[in-house]
C-alpha cells in the first residue's frame, strides 16, 4: 500500500521547470531513494511532498489525504517528519531544549499546556536523545556539536513529532566517512525500531544501495525509472546519466 502517492506534479519558478510531471508512490515501510545529480530537482520534491511549497499542477497525497490545502505543520502532525539539506537547529539552545521545544510544539498542537517549559518533557527528551546516541550531550549548546552530532540530533528532532513517514534531504552530506558509516547505521536502527517508511535523497551511492528498497532517478525534473535496487543499477539511461560519472 502506497502511503505516499504523488501525481503529475509539476513546479515551476519562472519559466523553469523543476519538477515535470512526477508520478510516485511510496509504499509503507520501504526505504525509498530519489537519486539524480545536482539540479535533478530533489530538494523540490521534498519540498513539495512536506508542504514547503505547492505544485502548479498534480496532487500529493500522504495516508490518502491530500495535502493541496494542508500548512507545513498540519503535515507533520498527520505524520510526516523532515531534515533539510543544511542543518537546522536552535545552536544557542541545548541539545535537550532543542527536542524538548519539538516535543512542545507537537503536542501544544494537541492538548495545549500550560506547565514550566524547562522542565516539560525533559524525559521524553532525554529518551529521544537516546535514541539518537547523543544521551552524554543533553545539555550542551547544539552548536557547539560537531556536524555528525548536529545531523543527528536533528533526527530527534524529527522523531519528536512521531512521524510514520520521514523525509530526509541528503543525510550524510558534509559528514566524514566515519560519520557517513555510523550515521546510516543509526538511521536503518531507527526506521526498523519504529517502524517508520523513508524517502531519503542521497549522493553516495554505496549509501544509497546500502539501504534502499527502492529507488527512483530524477533527472531534469522528470521521473526516469522507479524500481529495485538491481533493476536501477542495470538500467541504461541511469548508468549513463549518473552511475557513469561517479
Ligand atoms: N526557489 C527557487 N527559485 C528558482 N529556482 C529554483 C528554486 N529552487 C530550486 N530551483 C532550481 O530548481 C532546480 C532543482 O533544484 P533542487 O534544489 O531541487 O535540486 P537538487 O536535486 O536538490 O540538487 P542538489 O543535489 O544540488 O541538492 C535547480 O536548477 C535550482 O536552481
Ligand atoms: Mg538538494
Amino acid at each position: 500500500m502506497a502511503i505516499l502517492e504523488i501525481q503529475h506534479a509539476t513546479k515551476r519558478f519562472g519559466g523553469f521547470t523543476a519538477i515535470d510531471q512526477v508520478s510516485l508512490a511510496v509504499e509503507a515501510g520501504s526505504t525509498h531513494a530519489i537519486i539524480g545529480p545536482n539540479g535533478a530537482g530533489k530538494t523540490t520534491l521534498f519540498n513539495l511532498v512536506s508542504g514547503l511549497i505547492s505544485p502548479d499542477e498534480g496532487s500529493v497525497r500522504f495516508q490518502g489525504i491530500p495535502l493541496a490545502k494542508m500548512k507545513e505543520h498540519e503535515i507533520v502532525q498527520i505524520g510526516m517528519a523532515r531534515s533539510f539539506q543544511k542543518v537546522n537547529v536552535f545552536p544557542r539552545s541545548s541539545c535537550a531544549e532543542n527536542v524538548q521545544v519539538a516535543l512542545i510544539a507537537h503536542t501544544a498542537l494537541k492538548y495545549s499546556p500550560f506547565r514550566d517549559a524547562s522542565k516539560l518533557f525533559r524525559s521524553e527528551a532525554e529518551a529521544l536523545l537516546d535514541l539518537v546516541n547523543l544521551q552524554a550531550d543533553a545539555d550542551r549548546r547544539a552548536g557547539e556539536l560537531a556536524y555528525g552530532k548536529q545531523k543527528q540530533l536533528e533526527l530527534a528532532v524529527a522523531l519528536a513529532a512521531e512521524p510514520k513517514m520521514l523525509l530526509l534531504d541528503e543525510p550524510t552530506a558534509g559528514m566524514s566517512i566515519a560519520e557517513t558509516k555510523s550515521s546510516i547505521k543509526l538511521i536503518k536502527e531507527i526506521v526498523q525500531k519504529k517502524g517508520l517508511t523513508l524517502l531519503f535523497t542521497e549522493h553516495d551511492m554505496e549509501v544509497v544501495f546500502g539501504i534502499a528498497t527502492t529507488i527512483s532517478m530524477l533527472h531534469h525534473g522528470k521521473i526516469i525509472t522507479t524500481g529495485a535496487p538491481d533493476d536501477v543499477r542495470n538500467n541504461e539511461e541511469v548508468k549513463r546519466i549518473y552511475l557513469g560519472k561517479n
